[in-house]
């Protein structure tokens, strides 16, 4: 669902949100595109377990644990810090992800870098047995394929389409589904120059770039100002979002229009993601470090 942000802006732009978080209550947003096929393929392959690795508040482990239920897998995630072991009750990700089922190997930090090494693999199928490996983010040939399903034919009016970049897949499918008229532009929730690699292995055009300037300090960092302005929007707006990748896009975002960045009657098309559920986290976070927390709760 499109939905249109009533805000005036200058050099008359405009400003659509495809509403992708609700598409599901629980895999939302890009979660959904990125494991339709690959629960397809794992069914396929006859696989009855799915593995897959995220971090303590990751969207990606909270969806896989229910979709993985609802389509009857046993599912494990492999956790990165093992000093969360005994933290799970504090947790809302993980504990959500646990009530769903899943199982949790937690890692240290230095382990979890390993995570793609054969030797870091061939230990897993020591301990689990057969299983179907979805990898972090859930980025994968098969997830950018179910990313190519979020443009449809009545996107064709935007000449910018927006979103968040974690892992790369969300916007490689945006990429190689996109119009001659339409560029793609990505805002990189996290800090370092490889991620343009990373988009070159699945994409198929060059009508795309990324900008790095709003990322608040690097991964879940987050300020006063972006809480502040997550609040705002949802009132304003009644789009609640995600104070990781989503908060930081549409931020970024409307601060080029006031920058003049697009051109004139530019139709800006930006892609709620989801990534809600993290704001439950987030809060708990907020609270310790006593600043106001994000409204929208989750
Ligand atoms: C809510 C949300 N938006 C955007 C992204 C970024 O997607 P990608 O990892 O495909 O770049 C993620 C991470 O997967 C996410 O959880």
């Amino acid at each position: 669902m499109n939905q249109e942000i009533h805000i005036t802006f200058p050099n008359e732009i405009s400003l659509t949100i495809k509403r992708e978080d609700l598409i599901h209550p629980f895999v939302s947003g890009n979660k959904f595109r990125k494991l339709k096929y690959n629960l397809l393929q794992a069914k396929a392959e006859n696989h009855t377990t799915v593995v897959t690795f995220g971090g303590a508040f990751s969207n990606h482990i909270a969806a896989v644990a229910f979709a993985g239920k609802e389509q009857g897998f046993k599912t494990i995630g492999i956790i990165r810090g093992d000093e969360l072991f005994d933290k799970i009750e504090e947790n809302p990700t993980l504990k959500f992800a646990q009530q769903n089922g899943m199982e949790f190997e937690f890692v240290t930090r230095e382990e979890y870098r390993l995570k793609n090494e054969i030797s870091f693999l061939e230990k897993l199928k020591n301990k689990f047995g057969y299983f179907y490996l979805v990898p972090e983010g859930g980025t994968n040939e098969l997830a950018v394929k179910g990313c190519e399903e979020i443009l449809t034919t009545e996107d064709a009016i935007f000449n910018y389409v927006c979103c968040a970049v974690g892992t790369g897949g969300t916007i490689s499918g945006l990429i190689n589904s996109a119009l001659p008229n339409q560029k793609i532009l990505g805002f990189p929730a996290l800090k370092g120059d490889f991620l343009k690699d990373e988009i070159r292995i699945f994409a198929k055009q060059d009508n795309w770039d990324l900008i790095s300037d709003y990322h608040f300090g690097g991964y879940g960092k987050i300020s006063l100002e972006l809480i502040e302005f997550i609040n705002a929007f949802f009132e304003e707006n009644k789009v609640p979002l995600d104070p990781i990748y989503t908060g930081k896009m549409v931020f970024g975002v409307i601060d080029l229009i006031y920058k003049n960045y697009f051109p004139e009657h530019s139709k800006i098309l930006l892609i709620h993601t989801g990534g809600l559920q993290g704001i439950e986290g987030m809060n708990l976070k907020l609270k310790q470090k006593k600043l106001p927390i994000l409204k929208r709760n989750v």
